[in-house]
């Protein structure tokens, strides 16, 4: 049998990777600069001399690392110590190994985009933490805090739907519910679009109010398996026993409004009983920009517990006591910001892999968990996605995401022939979305 299809790269010259490698991510790094310099007086105030020495230092290490970048220079293994640095050099190496006989080099341009992408972010957080006092700014916070400011009507709207939705919760019939389940999901899945690294780091926030797009929208989801979701969960309910439980995880992406959109979700599980715990796993560095990080996490909750809309800080009151009485779980691990695609899981980090078989479904949040949950790789459209996981089944999984990257499968025939042919850039604009499942009823 065929082992599974090559990485997308760089090297593929005019393809959505190459167009990323060199344009996307030098922009982001100068952004980086750019939020550098803006803060120094900050650091200034903070740390005096010391703290300008270190802006000086991280906007000369970025600089550094985007002329690597834009000249193509191999790939140098990590030197600051941190915990996941042997695991990125070993990975390195063997890159290095895959390269031998050709006597290459792994370098921006050649070698799989997925690890060149998580290894300039990975950069990005060496050279920040190697330029103490200033060793814990987070370089993305403020535009994740923009998006969140800027989505503030789209959340208010939100928060109004759910806790209307509260009140009349217990007398909803199966039909009833279902279709409420269904619009939180569509909900979550849209709020997918407003990743920030896509648009080189430029704020995406959620004008529109998503709750009344959502029939509009449904002829872009090309995959959808909602109703797999909920025979899955509503059998839970029906089978479980007093003292059991139902656990649904959620591997979150980006902060701000998507991560609101995603809490929503979490909390019509609990109260609808689909599910009685939540756990949520989240980056320990700042990720491709605008993902969630725990202080994002608490942030959010915390801005919407003082908000002065009443359906608002009534979500973030409930939400922050969900957490005090253990309902809902954050957790963090260094695997998801390693370059691994999910299938090196069990062996890379078998801990984590036990934990996730713990639950009854992973819903996996947003484009880079697809690319990594899919190995990245120049799959055919119609390979089913049992396949294309290559033995990554810790639990019933679902992938919910707007497409930004130019791998998708499990296609009907012909499907994406025929986008290609009336929209030839769907599987990049995020436009298109997907509910995909894997896994046993
Ligand atoms: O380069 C754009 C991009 O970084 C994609 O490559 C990546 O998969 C995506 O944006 C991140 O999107 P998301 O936040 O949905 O994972
Ligand atoms: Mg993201």
């Amino acid at each position: 049998m065929a082992g599974p299809p090559v990485s997308l790269s760089a090297r593929d010259v005019g393809s959505f990777a190459y167009l990323t490698v060199k344009d996307r991510l030098p922009q982001i790094l100068t952004k980086a600069i750019d939020t550098l310099h803006r803060h120094k007086s900050e650091f200034f105030e903070k740390h005096g001399e010391k703290g300008l020495e270190a802006e000086k230092k991280a906007i000369s290490l970025l600089s550094k690392l985007r002329n690597e970048l834009q000249t193509d220079k191999p790939i140098v293994p990590l030197v600051e110590k941190f915990v996941d640095t042997d695991l990125w050099n070993q990975y390195l190496e063997y890159q290095q190994s895959l390269l031998n006989e050709s006597n290459g080099k792994p370098r921006w341009f050649l070698s799989p985009w997925l690890f060149v992408e998580c290894y300039m972010y990975r950069r990005i957080h060496e050279a920040i933490i190697q330029s103490p006092p200033i060793d814990d700014f987070d370089i993305f916070k403020e535009l994740k805090d923009q998006n969140f400011f800027e989505s503030q009507e789209s959340i208010i709207a939100l928060c109004t739907h759910l806790q209307d939705l509260m009140k009349t919760i217990e007398d909803l019939d199966e039909n009833q519910l279902k279709n409420e389940f269904f619009k939180v999901l569509q909900i979550s899945l849209w709020g997918n679009k407003c990743d920030l690294s896509l648009s080189g780091g430029k704020t995406i926030s959620q004008k529109i109010n998503l709750i009344n797009s959502l029939e509009d929208l449904k002829p872009f989801i090309l995959v959808n398996d909602m109703e797999h979701l909920w025979s899955l969960l509503s059998n839970c309910k029906k089978k479980r026993g007093k003292a059991s439980i139902t656990r649904v995880d959620i591997v979150l992406d980006n902060s701000g409004f998507e991560l609101v959109t995603d809490l929503v979700l979490a909390d019509l599980l609990l109260s609808s009983k689909l599910a009685t715990e939540i756990h949520f796993y989240g980056k320990t560095i700042p990720w491709f920009v605008s993902d969630t990080t725990l202080h994002d996490f608490n942030w959010v909750i915390e801005q919407l517990k003082h908000s002065n809309h009443k359906w608002v800080s009534k979500c973030g009151v409930d939400w922050e006591n969900h957490i005090r009485m253990g309902r809902w779980v954050y957790l963090d691990h260094m695997f998801w910001t390693l370059p691994h695609e999910f299938s090196a899981m069990p062996h890379v980090a078998p801990d984590l892999y036990a934990t996730l078989q713990k639950a009854h479904l992973i819903l996996f949040k947003g484009d880079l968990n697809y690319r990594k949950l899919t190995g990245d790789r120049r799959w055919e459209f119609t390979i089913p996605f049992h396949e294309a996981l290559n033995g990554f089944h810790p639990a019933p999984i679902c992938s919910i995401r707007t497409l930004k990257a130019e791998v998708q499968v499990g296609l009907q025939p012909g499907q994406g022939e025929q986008l290609t042919a009336s929209v030839p850039n769907w599987l990049t604009i995020g436009k298109y979305g997907i509910f995909q499942f894997d896994g046993p009823l």
